[in-house]
């Protein structure tokens, strides 16, 4: 199998990369990235020798790139994205180009070519989930900032296209990631990296907002599966059911560290910020049979020990 990886030297890109390889060798990986914000080529410094991986820095809105190099592979995963709400508060203009035109320049090139499509979006197009139940794959999809209503949006593109023009597609919404070489903007590495650093440790309003929350090597393997098991045209929900608010998050870190929790500082809240995303994901469990693998607490203190090893992978981004 030949397949051209969006966004691959990001956190959960360079994940799926990274595990693919090992556990389908003879596969072959193109990964295209234009080194952005939260990428880092170190994350997939593991495979760079590998003769059936490939990089290549360009950008997903490169329509005429991306034509030529869907044209000569089976399958598109598509990581690359803005990825972080709180840039997205401050300027929306690069998650619309990314998140939206990148979306549409990778469809035209699937639907030219005819080959499957898998777009990665998030749990986060839902909104906000307080005072009710989960969301399954049919409820409304209600986005309460920028990054989601981008994100929501592409989700909108893929649909249309699959009824429009029948394409081979998929679109995974996964909850909240977590795992190494995540970078420090987002809330568990950068909680981590402070507190080694013993400095404060910053959180939205009282702490209680409550996100779901999975290792991000469970993702990645959920998305493997549905490559060769999903069914087209289809949405998929994949969580590890562990809802945590920030809070209990970060007291987990500062304990896993031995820091005071003097160290936490609650600053004014995100605007439009969510209460509680939560989702329901039976249906990848029961018609493909994929299962979280990862315990949180454990996987969490692997992730902690992860950045104590590797400082000097993050040693740059936070002063
Ligand atoms: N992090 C999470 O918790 C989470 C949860 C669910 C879904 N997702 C989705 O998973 C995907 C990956 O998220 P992540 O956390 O790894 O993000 P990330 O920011 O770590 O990685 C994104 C990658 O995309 C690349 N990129 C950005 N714009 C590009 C462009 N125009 N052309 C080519 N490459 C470009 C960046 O250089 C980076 O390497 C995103 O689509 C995100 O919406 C993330």
């Amino acid at each position: 199998m030949k397949i051209l990886v969006c966004g691959g030297a990001g956190f959960i890109g360079s994940a799926f990369i990274r595990n693919h390889l090992k556990n389908i060798p003879n596969s072959k990986i193109i990964n295209l990235d234009l080194l952005t914000t939260g990428s880092n080529l170190e994350n997939i410094k593991d495979v760079k020798n590998n003769p059936n991986y490939q990089f290549i820095k360009d950008d997903i809105k490169n329509e005429s790139k991306i034509n030529s190099l869907v044209k000569d592979v089976d399958v598109v995963v598509n990581f690359a994205a803005e990825s972080h709400v709180d840039r997205s508060i401050i300027d929306p203009k690069p998650f619309v180009e990314t998140n939206i035109i990148g979306t549409y320049s990778i469809l035209e090139a699937i639907r030219k070519h005819d080959k499957q499509f898998i777009h990665v979006s998030t749990d986060e197009i839902y909104g906000d989930a307080e005072n009710k139940s989960s969301f399954n794959e049919d409820s409304k999809i209600n986005p309460s900032n920028p990054y989601a209503a981008t994100k929501a949006a592409a989700d909108h593109l893929v649909a249309s296209y699959y009824r429009t023009y029948g394409i081979n597609c998929i679109t995974t919404r996964c909850t909240n990631n977590f795992g190494p070489y995540q970078f420090p903007e987002k809330l568990i590495p950068k909680t981590i990296i402070r507190s080694i650093k013993n400095l404060k440790v910053s959180l939205y309003g009282n702490g209680s907002q409550i996100r779901s929350w999975i290792y991000v090597d469970d993702h990645v393997q959920a998305i493997d599966l549905l490559i060769s098991k999903g069914r087209s045209g289809q949405i998929y929900n994949i969580t590890a059911y562990e809802e945590i608010t920030n809070k209990i998050i970060v007291e987990k870190i500062l304990d896993i560290l031995k820091k005071p929790h003097t160290l936490i500082e609650y600053v004014q809240d995100r605007p439009g910020h969510d209460k509680r995303y939560s989702i329901n994901c039976s249906k990848i469990e029961h018609e493909i049979g994929w299962k979280k693998k990862y315990e949180f607490d454990k996987a969490l203190q692997d992730t902690v020990n992860w950045y104590l090893k590797n400082q000097s992978w993050w040693e740059g981004y936070i002063n």
